[in-house]
């Protein structure tokens, strides 16, 4: 299965419709990357946080050696982690997480979130995390303006095609787009019906941003990290709105959380470790709601944030 892509600001086409590799275990990752390219994934949302871009990356090999695709029919996607934000550090981290995926550009390198820590020597630590070993958020002075130009330094040096945000506010976005030479091309922000953040989305599309959703499943993705505010809410898949519409469309209740995402051009990075759940969320593209579904779902909107660092109990309120 194909699925369709989305012209960016920088000129490239990005598909519509990728795999999240954000949980997905050292283990099993090379394999599942493998995998999910064969069922016709063409698009990987790593990150340097997510510390499995050497088996990614492993995966992608195998792949290509066996011809079943070429490094260009890839889109990978990685991210610039929060204590690499000083501007000297740019490079030298994104070459590092270019040696680790095996592949020498990005098609879209992230800043992960609008947030600088001090460095963290990856000889020490890597993936660094948020805290120091005694378990203390040290923050760096640099601003985003001297982060940004580092990533657009990267552009230039061939080692990203694209580069990107996530977890920006409007605020943000309206303050990069004034200094940014080269304007980001995607904004990757949380997005499930119980977060629609309207505002946000109209504004960056409107920009020419495309948006990203990450955790399209709401909750889901957060139980297991006993987020209380997941363990709280009402499961999406048991919704009887979501059901009702995936009965009528013969669809599952995933299909139809991440039809409402992509129907309203806004690319999707389900993750799943189980090959089934990984064939079901490609299919999302081809087929689609009624309107006033699409509607009936946004009005599920709650402003419930489940990726919030204050519920990590990290004292970064930035949301
Ligand atoms: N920029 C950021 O700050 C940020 C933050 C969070 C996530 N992300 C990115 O977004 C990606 C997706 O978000 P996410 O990982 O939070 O979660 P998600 O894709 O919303 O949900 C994953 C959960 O849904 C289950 N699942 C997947 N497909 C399913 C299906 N068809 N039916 C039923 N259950 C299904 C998975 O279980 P199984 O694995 O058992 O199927 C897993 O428990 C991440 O992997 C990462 O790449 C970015």
């Amino acid at each position: 299965m194909t699925t369709p892509t989305v012209k960016l600001n920088s000129g490239y086409d990005m598909p519509l419709v990728g795999f999240g590799l954000w949980k997905v275990n050292n283990d099993t990752c090379a394999d599942q990357v493998y995998e999910a390219i064969k069922q016709g994934y063409r698009l990987f949302d790593g990150a340097c946080d997510y510390g499995n871009e050497t088996e990614a990356g492993q995966g992608v090999a195998r792949a290509i050696s066996e011809g079943i695709v070429k490094r260009e029919e890839l889109f990978i996607v990685s991210k610039l982690w929060n204590s690499f934000h000083d501007p000297e550090r740019v490079e030298p981290i994104a070459r590092k997480q270019l040696a680790d995926w095996g592949v020498d550009y990005f098609d879209l390198y992230i800043v992960h979130f609008p947030i600088a820590l001090k460095y963290v020597d990856p000889s020490v630590r890597y993936p660094p995390s948020w805290t120091s070993e005694n378990g203390k958020l040290e923050f760096s002075n640099t601003p985003i303006q001297a982060t940004w130009q580092a990533m657009e330094a990267l552009v230039d040096a061939g080692l990203a095609r694209s580069i990107g945000i996530s977890n920006f506010s409007a605020q943000l976005v309206m303050d990069l787009l004034r200094y940014a030479r080269v304007r980001p091309a995607t904004l990757q922000i949380e997005h499930h019906p119980y977060l629609t953040q309207e505002r946000l989305v109209e504004y960056a599309q409107k920009e020419g941003l495309v948006v990203t959703a990450y955790s399209s499943f709401g909750p889901l993705s957060f139980l297991e990290l006993e987020v209380k505010n997941a363990v709280n809410s009402p499961p999406l898949f048991e919704h009887d709105l979501i059901k009702g519409i995936a009965e009528k469309h013969g669809r599952t209740p995933a299909q139809v959380l991440l039809r409402w995402a992509t129907q309203r051009g806004i690319a999707v990075i389900p993750k799943s470790n189980n090959p089934t759940r990984l064939q079901q969320n490609l299919d999302v593209t081809g087929w689609n709601l009624e309107e006033g579904d699409i509607q009936k779902i946004s009005e599920l909107d709650r402003g419930l944030r489940f990726n919030d660092p204050l519920g990590y109990g990290l004292y970064v309120p930035i949301f």
